[in-house]
């Protein structure tokens, strides 16, 4: 069932849980992202950059596979298709091709042209029945070209954007795309704490879920946090287990070549890495709540 983000996320915050976004890269990724979520019944949510919609030729044939995906495999859960670092144009190219829900990555403009971006895409989204994200406060790291600092949120500017009516807000509070640096010093619950008082109920998004320890997330969510992004770590759960079945030679044994073949072991991982964050995220079973 292919739904806006929403009700998901009030709901989330409603039952103190977040509901994971997995970033899609192509049918193999979007089908294990979904039966996995079918299997845990868990509400999901599939996150799509703007490289990733070019790699797989544009945002409607992303839409048109999600779609009949849904309907194919008879997915009954909470399924949102979701813009995921939205440049302006990208979130109008998203609404058009029949996105459930979109993110304008506003933060490296300054705040005002934030501001202003935002406060019209809340407008369009919500005559439609979408849902929006906003970010303040660059996320560091680099993700499909998009580099951020890292810098953590001001909360005063949280509020001003929280208050045009989006239904979810990223604001950076340390977290990082990608691997975390060795000296990392974790998420900042400082900010965290500082942002939740400014912004009330908005259900916050934690970016740059791979490596974050177990217990900063679980931390994370009881102050606030509605949704968690995980990308890097499904990729390397597929490219670690394809490496395993390429290196066991058991692509030049028989008919192992298949690509249906060469794929499989690495579409099990994603499986396994998604169904470990569901439980860790606390979605398992959230489904029809
Ligand atoms: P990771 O690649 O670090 O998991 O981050 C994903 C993300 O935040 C997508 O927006």
């Amino acid at each position: 069932m292919l739904v806006s983000a929403k009700e998901m996320m009030q709901k989330a915050r409603a039952g103190h849980y977040a509901v994971g976004q997995f970033n899609i890269n192509n049918l193999e990724w979007t089908k294990s992202i979904l039966l996995t979520a079918q299997e845990c019944q868990s509400p999901v949510i599939l996150g799509v950059s703007e490289g990733a919609g070019k790699y797989m030729t544009g945002f409607k044939t992303v839409a048109a596979m999600v779609k009949a995906m849904i309907e194919e495999l008879n997915i009954t859960v909470p399924v949102a298709l979701h813009l995921d670092h939205g440049t302006y144009e990208g979130c109008y190219k998203c609404i058009k091709a029949g996105f459930s829900s979109i993110m304008f990555d506003g933060s490296s403009l300054p705040i005002d042209e934030n501001l202003a971006k935002t406060k019209e895409l809340v407008a369009v989204c919500d005559h439609l029945g979408l849902s929006l994200e906003a970010e303040v406060g660059s996320i560091g790291g680099e993700e499909d070209g998009v580099i951020g600092a890292g810098e953590c949120a001001d909360p005063a500017e949280c509020k001003q954007v929280a208050s045009l009516g989006v239904s979810m807000l990223a604001a950076g509070i340390g977290n990082i795309h990608g691997k975390y640096p060795e000296n990392w010093a974790g998420l900042s619950f400082e900010t965290l704490a500082a942002i939740k008082e400014a912004v009330g109920d908005m259900p916050l998004v934690l970016h740059g879920g791979t490596g974050i320890p177990a217990d900063q997330v679980k931390k994370a969510i009881s102050m606030g946090v509605a949704k968690v992004n995980v990308n890097t770590e499904c990729q390397w759960a597929f490219q670690e287990a394809t490496r395993a079945y390429i290196e066991a030679g058991k692509d030049l044994q028989g008919k192992g070549f298949d690509p249906r073949k060469l794929l499989a072991p690495g579409a099990e991982a994603i499986k396994a890495t998604v169904k470990e964050k569901m439980e860790l995220f606390g979605s398992v079973g959230k489904a029809n709540d």
